[in-house]
């Protein structure tokens, strides 16, 4: 059934969460479960996987919490990156190297970038006036300063990004700026700092937009407009000692390199990591330097201007690298309403939702809802309604009862088959719907591939509920044994097809038919089981969510 074809190199690229708190549920929503899915489903079919991503330690919003804790910015990161290497872990997620920006690694890389920029021309010293706290006696980079901002007149921007517009700012943009220190009005004072000529790319970037087929419409049009609307040069220094210094000494003391211009190179730098740790130092060559490589940058909304214009502009630049395939960016997720926030405490931790549900559940209740298109709420009752009504009256209570039927009927063998073309359609659409939830996932259109491989375990009930093998099993043995068969190979199908999703019980439903499943996971396709097979004790995949549904009342 499956073609041979050449492995494809596939980089997943997942934005880099600052570890500066908790991860939330829009957060993984947005980007980290997306590209999860989508790297098993690639290894599944075949493809060579490198998915990589990793803690971002640096900039105001780290030094801003520690700050605020009165603590070292290292203690913020240690404690938060533990955290989310414990989600991770948690959630089965599959990386290749999760590492950190704080690596030896990847200050190199991204030191060498800046000198390649710089000896390009692409980067220049000028003298600016930046906001700076008097009463503090300090400069106050990106988030130490708030106010409105310049386009749409929201008044709680931050220094570096409106979160109502989405647009980039400059500091000094902002109207009636306030400093997040001590609440005073800063003044600008002078400071030395090097440019990006970004203004350079300003046609690039415009031809490349404009010929990329198959973005999403709300990722190319932001890119596009925000490329149209003019583009100037950036400052690429911040004065904060916290983070990547500048690689040449002519600056002075107490400047670091933007925290956004090198946390982008992580996707470089990682891949550099994970070839070095495995003694083949060249290898990330075939997912960089390759131009028949593909690149998937799996961010949410507020990312796009570093992933669709930023980070290829960085990547023009340098030259000789791949520019990104996609940037399949999601909209948000909203909780009441509100957009999930770590730094305004909307919407309750991934940690928070793994002591009250299990990883292969919330898996489900996060992808069923994953806001490809628009903006999509999701409540802790609707957490419990997908997966109680969805999740385990549709799929769980099916394998269950097939599991079960089994071993009353047939001692926990899988029977022999005879099939009709009865059979053989409910096969087929088995077939079709990994052809299609195959497709769907490749245009990562992941929610939509998860619903159609539910439809999949709808058809497999359906078939049941008219072959009756319960009651075929008081006159005909034979016909009860065709029928189980042939939906324990319908649900070994689709547990193959619903591994990227849920991964830890798709390995158990296969495993439990005598199946072996490497550790990256099953094929992508409709495994044989073998007549005979001894099929492992009925036990539910999912329990109820009963703590959750307590909360919600
Ligand atoms: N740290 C950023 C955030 O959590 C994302 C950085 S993605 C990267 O929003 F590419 F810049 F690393
Ligand atoms: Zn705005």
């Amino acid at each position: 059934m499956t073609t041979q074809h050449e492995p494809r190199k596939i980089l997943v690229a997942v934005a880099w969460p600052y570890a500066s708190g908790s991860r939330h549920l829009g957060h993984l929503a947005g980007a980290y479960l997306p590209a999860d899915v989508f790297a098993r489903y690639h290894r599944a079919a075949g493809n060579d996987v490198l998915m990589v991503s990793g803690s971002d330690v640096h900039g105001t919003p780290i030094t801003v919490r520690a700050e605020a804790e009165g603590v070292s910015p290292e203690e913020i990161v240690e404690r938060y990156h533990a955290e989310i290497l414990e989600n991770w872990k948690d959630l089965g997620f599959s990386w290749d190297l999760y590492t950190t920006t704080g690596t030896e690694t990847h200050k190199r890389v991204v030191q060498e970038f800046f000198l390649t920029l710089l000896d390009k021309g692409y980067l220049y010293k000028k003298t600016t006036e930046q906001f700076f706290d008097e009463e503090q006696q300090r400069f106050l980079p990106d988030r130490y300063v708030e106010g409105t901002c310049p386009h749409c007149g929201y008044e709680h921007a931050r220094g570096d990004q409106c979160d109502n517009c989405g647009r980039t700012l400059d500091a000094h943009e902002l109207i009636a700026p306030r400093s997040k220190l001590s609440g005073s009005r800063p003044v600008l004072r002078e400071t030395e700092h090097y440019y990006w000529k970004l203004s350079a790319f300003q046609e690039p970037l415009l031809e490349w937009l404009r010929t990329r087929e198959g973005w999403r419409p709300h990722v190319i049009n932001f890119a596009l407009g925000m490329v149209e609307e003019g583009l100037h040069d950036r400052a690429f220094t911040r004065d904060l000692d916290w983070g990547i210094p500048v690689p040449v000494d002519d600056l002075g003391p107490g400047k670091v390199i933007y925290v956004w211009w090198e946390a982008v190179m992580g996707y470089y730098s990682a891949p550099q990591e994970w070839a070095e740790r495995r003694g083949t130092p060249d290898a990330w060559k075939e997912w960089w330097m390759n131009p028949a490589a593909e690149s998937y940058y799996f961010v949410g909304k507020d990312n796009i201007p570093f992933h669709a214009v930023y980070w290829p502009a960085l990547l023009m630049g340098h030259g000789g690298l791949d520019l990104p395939t996609d940037v399949p960016a999601n909209q948000y997720l909203t909780f009441g309403g509100e957009k999930g926030s770590a730094s305004r405490g909307v919407g309750r931790s991934i940690s928070w939702y793994l002591e009250r549900v299990e990883p292969d559940a919330l898996r489900y209740a996060v992808a069923s809802v994953f806001p490809e298109t628009h903006d999509t709420d999701l409540s802790d009752a609707e957490i419990v309604r997908r997966v109680n009504e969805e999740l385990v009256a549709t799929w769980g209570n099916l394998v269950n009862r097939v599991v079960s039927m089994t071993h009353r009927y047939f001692g926990g063998a899988v029977p022999e088959a005879a099939t009709d073309d009865v059979d053989e359609a409910l096969l087929a659409e088995v077939d079709r719907t990994l052809v299609e939830a195959g497709e769907l996932i490749e245009a990562v259109k992941l929610r939509g591939a998860l619903q159609r491989l539910m439809v999949g375990a709808q058809a497999v009930n359906q078939y049941l509920n008219e072959r009756e093998p319960w009651r075929t099993a008081t006159s005909d043995m034979g016909r009860t044994g065709t029928t189980l068969a042939v939906a324990l190979g319908a649900i070994a199908g689709l547990a193959a097809g619903l591994a990227p999703y849920l991964p830890f019980t798709s390995r158990e439903v296969l495993e439990g038919m005598g199946l072996e499943v490497p550790p990256q996971g099953p094929r992508w396709g409709r495994p044989a089981l073998a007549v005979g097979a001894t099929v492992a004790e009925p036990k539910p995949l999912f329990s109820k969510l009963e703590a959750l549904e307590r909360e919600v009342g």
